[in-house]
C-alpha cells in the first residue's frame, strides 16, 4: 500500500508543476444524485488554491446530454478530463475521442469495462470493487443474526431457519447494482446462510422510487420481512420513510431513538455513508451502512490528476495504480456504537 500524500503537498504538487494555465473538466452523470455530489464536492475543495481551473458539467442523466458537453469542451480542449459517465458501457467512444486529442482521462463512480479502459494507456478509473460492499453487508446482517447459521437469534421473526429478504437495486447495468447484488447472496451462501428473496425491486438509487415501489412489496409481503439489503443508503432511507407510514420505526418512549427490541424493527443495510444516512443509523431506524470512501476517492482522482498534468508517470501518483489502470478505495462496515 501506498502512502497518501497529506494535503498540504498534495496542492503544492498541483502548483509547483506548470508554466501556464491547465485547465481540467469533470463530467458528472447526475449532480443530483448526492453520493456523486459529495464527492464532486471534495474534488472541487480539494482543487481550490491550486493554479489550475476546473470546470464542472452535469450530464443531467442523459449520454446525449453529456456528449454534447464533451464535444463543446473539444472546441477548445482542456489538458485533462475526470469523467463520471452516464452509460459507462458507452466509454469506448469516449476513450476514442480524448485518444484522438491525447487528452489524458479519469474515470469514476461508473465503471468502463476493462477491454475498453485497456485500449488507451492514458485512461484511468478511481473507484471501489463492488464485490466487497456486498459482502460486508451480507457481513454485517449474519452477524445481527447470531453469526451461526444453525441457530439464527430472534431476529429470525418466524423461527425457519432462513432469512426472508428484500433486495433493492440501483440502476441496471450499473456494476454497483449487479455485483453488490450479486455478492450479498453469494456470501450468505457460503457462509451456510438460507435466503429467502422474496423479491427484489429497481429503484435507480433514488429515494423517491423507493419509497413509491416499497408500498407494494409491503402489501404483499409485510408480515413475513426479515431483512432488507439496499444497493445504496439513499434508497433505504426511501424504504424506512415508507415503512415508517406503515407502523414500523416508532420511537414509542418517544427518547428519539427507535429501539430494535421493539417488534416494529426491521434491520437495513445500506451502502455510501452520507451524513443522513449515519443521522439514521444513530436514531435506530437503519441498522448500518458501507462507507463508499468518496474522501479517498477524491484524494486519489485529484493526486493522479496531478502527477499526469506535472508530466510524471501514472504509476508516480501516491495511491497504488493497479495493473496501471485503477485506483481501487476500500469500503468499511458503520454500525451504530
Ligand atoms: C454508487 C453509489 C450510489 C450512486 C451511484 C451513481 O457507487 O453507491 O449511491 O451514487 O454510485 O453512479
Amino acid at each position: 500500500m501506498k502512502r497518501f500524500l497529506p494535503l498540504a503537498a498534495l496542492v503544492l504538487l498541483l502548483c509547483a508543476c506548470s508554466t501556464g494555465e491547465k485547465r481540467v473538466a469533470v463530467f458528472l452523470y447526475d449532480q443530483a444524485d448526492p453520493f456523486v455530489a459529495s464527492l464532486s464536492n471534495e474534488i472541487e475543495s480539494l482543487w481550490e488554491g491550486t493554479i489550475y481551473r476546473l470546470d464542472v458539467y452535469d450530464g443531467q442523466k442523459s449520454q446525449v446530454v453529456q456528449n454534447e458537453q464533451i464535444e463543446m469542451m473539444l472546441r477548445d480542449p482542456v489538458d485533462l478530463a475526470i469523467i463520471n459517465p452516464v452509460d459507462r458501457l458507452g466509454a469506448y467512444a469516449i476513450i476514442r475521442k480524448f485518444q484522438e486529442e491525447d487528452i489524458p482521462v479519469i474515470f469514476f463512480n461508473r465503471e468502463p469495462l476493462e477491454k475498453d479502459l485497456d485500449q488507451w494507456d492514458r485512461c484511468f478509473y478511481v473507484g471501489a470493487k463492488a464485490e466487497q460492499g456486498g459482502q460486508i453487508q451480507a457481513e454485517m446482517i449474519m452477524d445481527l443474526f447470531g453469526g451461526d447459521p444453525n441457530h439464527l437469534n430472534r431476529f429470525d421473526r418466524n423461527g425457519d431457519g432462513v432469512l426472508q429478504g428484500v433486495i433493492i437495486r440501483g440502476e441496471q447495468s450499473h456494476q454497483d447494482s449487479e455485483i453488490r447484488t450479486r455478492e450479498v447472496r453469494k456470501r450468505l451462501k457460503e457462509e451456510g446462510y438460507a435466503f429467502e428473496l422474496l423479491t427484489s425491486l429497481i429503484a435507480n438509487w433514488r429515494r423517491k422510487e423507493a419509497y413509491e415501489k416499497m408500498e407494494e412489496v409491503l402489501v404483499l409481503h409485510e408480515g413475513r420481512l426479515e431483512v432488507i439489503f439496499s444497493n445504496n443508503d439513499e434508497m433505504a432511507e426511501g424504504a424506512i420513510e415508507r415503512m415508517k407510514e406503515r407502523g414500523f420505526f416508532t420511537d414509542d418512549d418517544g427518547n428519539g431513538v427507535v429501539n430494535r427490541d421493539d417488534e416494529s424493527w426491521i434491520p437495513i443495510v445500506g451502502i455510501d455513508g452520507l451524513p443522513q444516512a449515519i443521522r439514521s443509523i444513530n436514531e435506530g431506524s437503519l441498522y448500518g451502512t458501507v462507507i463508499n470512501d468518496w474522501e479517498s476517492q477524491a484524494r486519489a482522482i485529484v493526486d493522479l490528476a496531478g502527477t499526469i498534468l506535472s508530466g510524471r508517470e501514472p504509476d508516480e501518483s501516491s495511491f497504488e495504480l493497479s495493473g496501471g489502470k485503477a485506483i481501487w478505495t476500500d469500503y468499511y462496515p458503520y454500525l451504530s456504537e
